[in-house]
Parts: C-alpha cells; sequence; structure tokens
C-alpha cells in the first residue's frame, strides 16, 4: 500500500490533507441521508409537542409543511452559504475558512440534537438550515482545496473523494438510521447530533495540513510559505519546477484586473467556462438523483418493493460502489467521456423504470425492474455526473476568477438541489408512472450539450486549461484533439504551462 502511494507521489501529508478536508464532505452526505428513514418518528415528535402547547392533535396539511420545511430548509441554507464561499475563501485562506465553518456545524448539530429534550420543532428546523450553510460552505471549500494541493495527475482522483466522502456520509445515515439502531423514538436526536463527531475530528486535523500553496503564493504573495507547503506536500526539497508552473499564473493573474461574480458573466474570457460549469451542476441535480436520496423509501414502496427500507440502503451501497469506480477511471478515461457514460446511463434507466411503473399494474415482477433501474441509475449517476461536477469547476478557472466561479456554480447546485427536493413529490403525483420521463428528457439535452460544449480537463495543468478558453471559445474541442495526440503526460505532475 506504501509503494502504491509512493508511485501516486502521495505523501502522508498530501493524504492527512485530503482526508481531513473531505471530513466536511461527509457531513454533507450524512445530512442529506439523515431524514430519510426517521420522518414518521420525528413527525410524531412534531405531533406531541403541538398537543402540550395547543391541547389538540397538529392538522395533517401543519405536520406536512412543518417537515417539508425541515427537509427542504437545508438546501436553503446551502444556497445562501455557498455564496460566500468566495469572499470567505480570499479572505482567510481556504484552511482558515475551513477551520472557522466548523462553528456552524457545531450550532447545527447541537440544534437538532437538543430539539427533542427542549420541546422545539423551531430548533429542529433552525439547526437543519444552521448545517444546510455549513454543508453549503463545505461542497465549495473542499473541492477547492483539495484541487489546489492536488498535483496534475491526481486532480480527478482527489476530487473524486469529495463526492466518495459524501456517499459515504449518505449510507451510514441510511444504515444509522435504521429503526433498530439510532432511528428510534429515544435516539433520533443522537441520529442528528453525532454529525458533530467529524466536526471535532477536522478540527483536531486542519493545524496539521498546509494551506493551499497556490492561495499562498498568487494570492498572498507569500513565497517563502508557499514553498514550504508545497515542499510537505510533495514530500521533496526541490519545488521549483511546481512552483514555475505557479509563478506563470500569478504573472498572467497579477495582469488581470480581480473577477467579481457580475464579470464572469460579462468577460468573453470567463462567459464560456461559466456557463458550462452551471450546467453541469444543473446535470447533476435535474438528473433526479436527489429525488432518490430524499425520497427512494416512497420510490420503492409504489413500485410494489417489499422491503423498501433495505432497497434504499442496496442504492446507498450501490452509490459508494460504483464512486469507487470512478475514481479509478476519472484518470484514464477523462471527465468528458465518463460524464457522458453517466449521463447516457441514467437517461435509459429513467426510461426503463417509466417501464416498470407503467406495467406494474399488469406484470407485478416488474418491481425487480425497478430495483435494477434504481440502482443502474445511481451507478451511473456516481461514474460521472456525481463527482466530476464538483471539481471541475476548479479546474476550469484560474486562481483569479476560481473563487467567484466556485460560488455562482455551488449555488446553482443547491438552488437545483431546492427546486427538486420541493418539487419531485408534487410533480410525481401529477405525472404518476411518467414521472422519470422528465428526467430522460432533461437528461438527454445535458448529454447533448456536453458532447457539444465541454472540454476534457484531464492531465493539463490550471493554465493549460485557461488558455483553451482564451484562445477561441469554440477552440474547446481542440483539447480533446491535444489529448488523442498524446500531448498530454499522464507521468508528470505539476507540469509547466509549456508542457515542459
Ligand atoms: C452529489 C450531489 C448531492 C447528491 C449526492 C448523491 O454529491 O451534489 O446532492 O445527494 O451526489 O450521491
Amino acid at each position: 500500500c506504501i509503494f502504491y502511494f509512493q508511485h501516486l507521489k502521495i505523501t502522508g501529508t498530501l493524504a492527512l490533507s485530503v482526508f481531513t478536508a473531505v471530513l466536511g464532505s461527509l457531513q454533507f452526505g450524512y445530512n442529506i441521508g439523515v431524514v430519510n428513514a426517521p420522518q414518521k418518528i420525528i413527525e410524531q415528535d412534531y405531533n406531541s409537542t403541538w398537543m402540550e402547547r395547543y391541547a389538540e392533535p397538529i392538522p395533517p396539511q401543519t405536520l406536512t409543511s412543518l417537515w417539508s420545511l425541515s427537509v427542504a430548509i437545508f438546501s436553503i441554507g446551502g444556497m445562501l452559504s455557498s455564496f460566500s464561499v468566495g469572499i470567505l475563501s480570499e479572505f482567510f485562506g481556504r484552511r482558515k475558512a475551513m477551520l472557522i465553518n466548523n462553528v456552524l456545524a457545531f450550532i447545527g448539530g447541537g440544534l437538532m440534537g437538543m430539539s427533542k429534550i427542549s420541546r422545539s420543532f423551531e430548533m429542529m428546523i433552525l439547526g437543519r438550515f444552521t448545517i444546510g450553510a455549513y454543508c453549503g460552505l463545505a461542497s465549495g471549500l473542499v473541492p477547492m482545496y483539495v484541487g489546489e494541493i492536488a498535483p496534475t495527475t491526481l486532480r480527478g482522483a482527489l476530487g473524486t473523494l469529495h463526492q466518495l466522502a459524501i456517499v459515504t456520509g449518505i449510507l451510514m445515515a441510511q444504515i444509522l438510521g435504521l429503526e433498530s439502531l439510532l432511528g428510534s423514538e429515544q435516539l433520533w436526536p443522537v441520529l442528528l447530533g453525532v454529525t458533530i463527531l467529524p466536526t471535532v475530528l477536522q478540527m483536531t486535523l486542519l493545524p496539521f495540513c498546509p494551506e493551499s500553496p497556490r492561495f499562498l503564493y498568487i494570492v498572498r504573495s507569500q513565497e517563502h510559505h508557499a514553498k514550504s507547503a508545497l515542499r510537505r506536500l510533495t514530500g521533496r526539497l526541490e519545488v521549483s519546477e511546481d512552483f514555475a508552473e505557479m509563478k506563470e499564473e500569478k504573472r498572467k493573474m497579477d495582469m488581470e484586473r480581480k473577477v467579481s461574480i457580475a464579470e464572469l458573466f460579462r468577460s468573453p474570457l470567463y462567459q464560456q467556462p461559466i456557463i458550462i460549469s452551471i450546467l453541469l451542476q444543473l446535470s447533476q441535480q435535474l438528473s433526479g438523483i436527489n429525488a432518490i436520496f430524499y425520497y427512494s423509501t416512497d420510490i420503492f414502496k409504489n413500485a410494489g418493493v417489499e422491503s423498501p427500507v433495505y432497497a434504499t440502503i442496496g442504492a446507498g451501497v450501490v452509490n459508494c460502489a460504483f464512486t469507487i469506480v470512478s475514481l479509478f477511471l476519472v484518470e484514464r478515461m477523462g471527465r468528458r467521456t465518463l460524464h457522458m457514460l453517466g449521463l447516457a446511463g441514467m437517461c435509459i434507466c429513467a426510461i426503463l423504470m417509466t417501464i416498470a411503473l407503467t406495467l406494474l399494474e399488469t406484470v407485478p415482477s416488474m418491481s425487480y425492474l425497478s430495483i435494477m433501474a434504481i440502482f443502474g441509475f445511481v451507478g451511473f449517476f456516481e461514474v460521472g455526473p456525481g463527482p466530476i461536477p464538483w471539481f471541475f469547476v476548479a479546474e476550469l478557472f484560474s486562481q483569479g476568477p476560481r473563487p467567484a466561479a466556485i460560488a455562482v456554480a455551488g449555488c446553482s447546485n443547491w438552488t437545483a438541489n431546492f427546486l427538486i427536493g420541493m418539487s419531485f413529490q408534487y410533480v410525481a403525483n401529477l405525472c404518476g408512472p411518467y414521472v422519470f420521463l422528465i428526467f430522460a428528457l432533461l437528461l438527454l439535452f445535458f448529454l447533448v450539450f456536453t458532447f457539444f460544449r465541454v472540454p476534457e480537463t484531464r492531465g493539463k495543468t490550471f493554465d493549460q486549461i485557461s488558455a483553451t478558453f482564451h484562445r477561441h471559445p469554440q477552440n474547446m474541442m481542440d483539447m480533446d484533439l491535444d489529448m488523442d495526440q498524446g500531448k498530454h503526460s499522464t507521468e508528470l505532475d505539476y507540469l509547466g504551462s509549456d508542457g515542459t
């Protein structure tokens, strides 16, 4: 294992730093998955609080509204906070911003964990909002930090670890949420409160991780500190080759004005990459994946599956397994190919799901097809559309515009997440078995978009990637040609901007 790591040029410091950062992603996933199983039990508590206060049972409509709010306010927290990722990461630095973010996790976890004892669903809702705000910041800060400390040849694989931690978090929440574990009447506050544990671990470990050398040098002009961070991350004393690339990026950045969010949309240099970033995030969320992760138990039940809770956990396992597959493929097959493969596979599975739901009445064994279709849907999601959009944004932009771009992309992701979370059940009631056809159409659109518009970034330095857009926007496909003709080198990390 040590030999393998050395071969990949993963030093202990790099491994520790990535592990510590993705503890934030683990919490993101955990809090996505945690509300699925214990819904009925927490609703009972809302009801008894209502009884105590007003001496009558809670009206069903009010209960549904309170529960939907408890679930969806998480994405509103994420939507609002993800927008400030740029400002925080520039002001405090990547590492300190992650450290400070933990305050939100403490408050959020604390509020949710204490809400039962305090007999207050308001505390639960506020806690979900706060932990959502934590996750919104983490969803920007983690890929940014990991992308900046990773060697070029491993940027995709290490970037995928953000998603791997998310899916592990979802699975942990699904398992711990079983009634026989923490999803019980007495223990659900613990289920929601344990999100504080990874926070404590992250706070303990972060001081041992170096700040991003790119941030130290390109943004703060601290050459000495940047070099020593680079030495720790690469395990080499001689870092001048790695440094040359950062120097070139800084030289170019010093010539540019500071890039604001508005500038991203105005400047012809950034228009193309920001549109691509937003559409990739939308392709992730509008694929319908969270319809599964928020409502799978219900979907399986409607599809005639006998033990929907276990089928949900099955989906969580498939989710993890295929993220690992992507981890190994992303530096070999490239981002573009995997993203397209994932979208195409999901599209086919969505159609199969529609067929299964339509025929369910007449052919009962269709429930098996629906399980297979959902497992396939989730598996293909993790091959590309799950992990890739998160780290792709950090790849498409150089140091100057990167924080603003990550903020915009993150906010689009959370907004779409919120829309699906809020509307899926209504749309499903309206469209019946045809609801997955809507996702199939959207997936087809994103597939065509990716084919025509999304460039390959594998093996390229940040500088080389942004140069592609600086030449001609339509030259994005040139990158693929360059790649196919073997102009990239997957053996070299931290390539110089001229390829030396
Ligand atoms: C991605 C999405 C998230 C989704 C998860 C499922 O990380 O951003 O919304 O729940 O994948 O694995």
